[in-house]
């Protein structure tokens, strides 16, 4: 299969490659689209077939469920069984934007959309193309991120070509996504809200609207093999590189210190340790600005592997805010590698 890969911009609702995604989703097929978070592989979230064909081009397990994709926020009922309160104090703060809630599922949604659980994850992409192609298309999208599964989130339209192409018919190129790493994600179903995945909302925020959320285990801890899990995402190795990734837990000295002690190695490092490093190096933002570190980390796992790295030492970033989120991706591209230096 021949990929088309347009370039769009996010003027006007009706353009002509926002009317070639629609008539292509129309129709049951896929295309990848740009949001805000990262490029979205998209397919018509009420039809079964078009659905199976995001897990084919993926190479997704099929128990790993989809987000579905919505543009206003009248669409959220139909999909769903009960909208609780605390979802509606969310959507009011968070929407459109990289926040992905949980909700019991309607029949309307197919069973392969959430992998057969009895809920379904909505979200409401801020991104006005991603928004545009939703109203055009006139049915809500399922779109898990548009990269092959395992490998890094794609954060641009390049990306998506390294891994999708000849396995989709079409690319909308919005250009560089503005998060750029993956939505938070957060239950209701349950007595109370909990995190499933962190994002570029960050629990501070959350709890800012909604008062008490639990954090699942998960987020920070490498599952036991079998142990039944809140999101099936959680399990798969994730966000690696061809690269081994070891996380470096230390402050700036101590993190160049060691790493330049090792023959061969490639520093994965914040700004402020460029100076002191003496080994090759891809830097992914600064130390102090967490939404730079969640926008550069995923380009760059891939530029490691561009260069050939092949030991990776990364500087662990904070576990509060946004770089909770970054921590938590970085943790999966390292396989939980983490060592403590002091
Ligand atoms: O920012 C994003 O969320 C991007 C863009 C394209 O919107 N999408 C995305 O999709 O990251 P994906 O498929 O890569 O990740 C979806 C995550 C997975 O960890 C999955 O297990 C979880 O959401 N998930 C989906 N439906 C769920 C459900 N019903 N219950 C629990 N977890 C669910
Ligand atoms: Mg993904």
């Amino acid at each position: 299969m021949e990929t088309k890969l347009i370039k769009a911009n996010a003027d006007s609702e009706v353009s002509e490659p926002v009317l070639m995604a629609a008539e292509v989703l129309k129709k049951g097929g896929l295309v990848a689209i740009p949001t805000e978070t990262v490029y979205g592989l998209a397919a018509n979230a009420l039809d079964e077939n078009a659905v199976a064909g995001i897990f084919d081009a993926k190479g997704r397990p099929q128990d790993n469920p989809l987000i579905v994709h919505i543009a206003e926020i009248s669409e959220l009922q139909p999909l769903v069984t009960d909208i609780p309160e605390k979802a509606r104090l969310l959507a009011k703060a968070f929407w459109p934007g990289p926040l992905t809630m949980i909700f019991k599922r309607s029949p309307l949604i197919p069973a392969v959309v959430s992998a057969g659980l009895d809920s379904v994850a909505i979200r409401m992409p801020s991104h006005p193309l991603a928004r545009a192609i939703i109203k055009a298309a006139g049915v809500p999208l399922a779109a898990p991120s548009a990269n092959l599964s395992g490998s890094p989130s794609p954060t641009c339209a390049q990306h998506v070509l390294q891994d999708l192409n000849g396995r989709i018919p079409l690319i909308i190129d919005g250009g560089t996504c503005n998060v750029g790493l993956e939505s938070t994600v957060v239950s209701l179903v349950g007595e109370t809200p909990a995190l499933l995945r962190p994002g570029g909302i960050s629990v501070e925020q959350l709890s800012a609207v909604i008062g008490e959320i639990t954090i699942d285990k998960g987020i920070l801890n490498k599952l036991e093999d079998n142990r039944k899990v809140s999101s099936p995402g959680m399990k798969y190795k994730h966000y690696s590189p061809k690269a081994n990734v070891i996380i470096l837990d230390g402050d700036s000295d101590l993190y160049c210190k060691y790493v330049n002690s090792i023959p061969n190695a490639f520093g994965l490092c914040f700004q402020e340790d460029i100076p002191k490093l003496t080994v090759p190096y891809v830097s992914f933002g600064s130390e102090k600005d967490d939404s730079e570190q969640a926008h550069l980390l995923f380009n760059a796992l891939r530029e490691l592997d561009r260069r050939g790295a092949k030991t990776v030492y990364a500087r662990a970033p904070k576990q509060t805010g946004v770089s909770l989120a970054v921590y938590n991706r970085l943790l999966r591209a390292a396989g939980f590698q983490v060592i403590k230096i002091s």
